[in-house]
């Protein structure tokens, strides 16, 4: 029987069914990680259009330059809390087509920092030509001193780590628990139908994944699906091995085990999107729809305290905006006779999605620090509600 799915990348598809024809079924972290990130075909490969508006779902930084505006409020305020380091570097992971660390460096510069002339920039991006667009792209805007090789600069490096919608972008493992016993979803393929893939139940590809639950004093219920990411670990030596002191503020959906393994979400967070539409048919459309699970901060904050790094707070991204000085940013833009009522009221438009808790106001901010003086915070968690 033929159906109206829409077709995936065919060289992606040959390559996933011919690996699962080899080996048998193979975790859906492995599916994940080659629809997305396949260096030549995967999602985040073929399009540098795809979180924008004309893409499959739009970003806060792609949104309004005044997320980056907040963004060097919050990096400004960091840079003074460890004293004004004559070298401060931000480390983006996911930084995508530049536009946050651009608007960022708009935003130092239009309040007179003094961190512009001190920050170094390191953009870490699956994509690697993406890497080299950046770099061209902030020579172009007048920020070409940021720009510094890899692991050059002086230790101990003194910095930040930022990332936006990032971590939910790391492959994960499908989990669920039938029989009393716990499961993992593989991805099979059948020739039924023209061919597609299935899902494949087996046991637990590795005892890490039990061990991830049982370390955050997870049960799954009967019947109940969930999804864990095992790269947050490797993620978390990546970052500390390269920011020994400072900050880190990761922006993304996502909540503590707690919650996110709560029984209020028995079937999972794992998500297709496209075209601005989500659903949840993880098989169709392979290399050309976004896979995304809520991340675990609970997971993101074990791991990284394993390398010296502390909890500051984490808070909602609209609770976060606010006490990073949104309002007092618009009360300026107010007064701004240089902007016109169009450019105000898309700003106006654009700040009512990043506090709609149902839209971009709803994603978590959780910032960490390391070898911070006691007592250290940051203003975007004066609001910190209870989680
Ligand atoms: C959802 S986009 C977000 C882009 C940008 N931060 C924004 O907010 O608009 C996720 C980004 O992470 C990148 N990415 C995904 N997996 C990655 C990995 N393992 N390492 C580095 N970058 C990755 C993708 O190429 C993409 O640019």
């Amino acid at each position: 029987m033929e159906t109206d799915r829409p077709s995936g990348d065919p060289v992606l598809v040959e390559k996933l069914r011919a690996e699962i024809a080899e080996n048998g079924p193979i975790t859906f972290a492995r599916f994940m990680a080659v629809a997305l990130g396949d260096p030549e075909r995967g999602y985040y490969a073929v399009s540098d259009a795809r979180p924008t508006r004309s893409g499959d779902y739009l970003s806060a930084p792609e949104l309004h330059p005044v997320f980056g505006a907040i963004i060097a409020r919050v990096l400004d305020e960091a840079w003074r809390a460890l004293e004004r380091p004559d070298r401060f570097l931000v480390r983006e992971y996911g930084a995508g087509n530049g536009r946050l660390v651009l608007d960022t460096l708009a935003g130092l510069r239009a309040i007179d920092s003094g961190l512009l002339e001190r920050l170094r920039y390191e953009a870490v991006e699956i994509v690697e030509r993406r890497a080299a667009m950046l770099e061209e792209r902030l020579e172009a805007a007048g920020f070409g001193h940021v720009v510094q090789a890899r692991g050059a600069g002086e230790r101990p490096v003194v910095g930040c780590v930022l990332a936006n919608e990032f971590l939910d972008a790391l492959p994960v493992h499908r989990l669920g628990r039938s029989g009393g016993l716990l499961r993992e979803v593989y991805v099979g393929w059948t020739d039924d139908d023209g061919g597609r893939f299935v899902d494949s139940p087996g046991g637990p590809s590795t005892p890490a994944l039990a061990e991830r639950l049982a370390a955050e004093g997870i049960e799954l219920g009967e019947g109940q699906q969930a999804e864990v990411c095992l790269e947050i670990d490797s993620w978390a030596a990546d970052m500390s091995a390269a920011v020994e002191r400072g900050f880190a503020v990761l922006v993304d959906y996502g909540r503590r085990a707690e919650v996110l393994y709560g029984p209020a979400r028995r079937a999972g967070t794992l998500r297709a999107y496209r075209d601005h539409r989500v659903h949840d048919d993880l098989y169709v459309a392979v290399g050309r729809q976004d896979l995304t699970a809520h991340v675990d901060f609970t997971a993101v904050e074990r791991a990284t305290a394993r390398h010296g790094w502390r909890t500051l707070g984490l808070t909602s991204q609209a609770e976060f905006l606010v006490g990073a000085g949104l309002g007092q940013l618009l009360l300026g833009r107010q007064a701004d006779p240089a902007m016109s009522i169009g450019e105000y009221t898309s700003l106006r438009a654009s700040i009512g999605r990043l506090l709609d808790p149902l839209a971009l106001g709803g994603f978590q901010v959780l910032v960490l620090g390391r070898g911070l003086p006691d007592g250290t915070t940051l203003a975007g968690l004066e609001f910190e509600g209870p989680r």
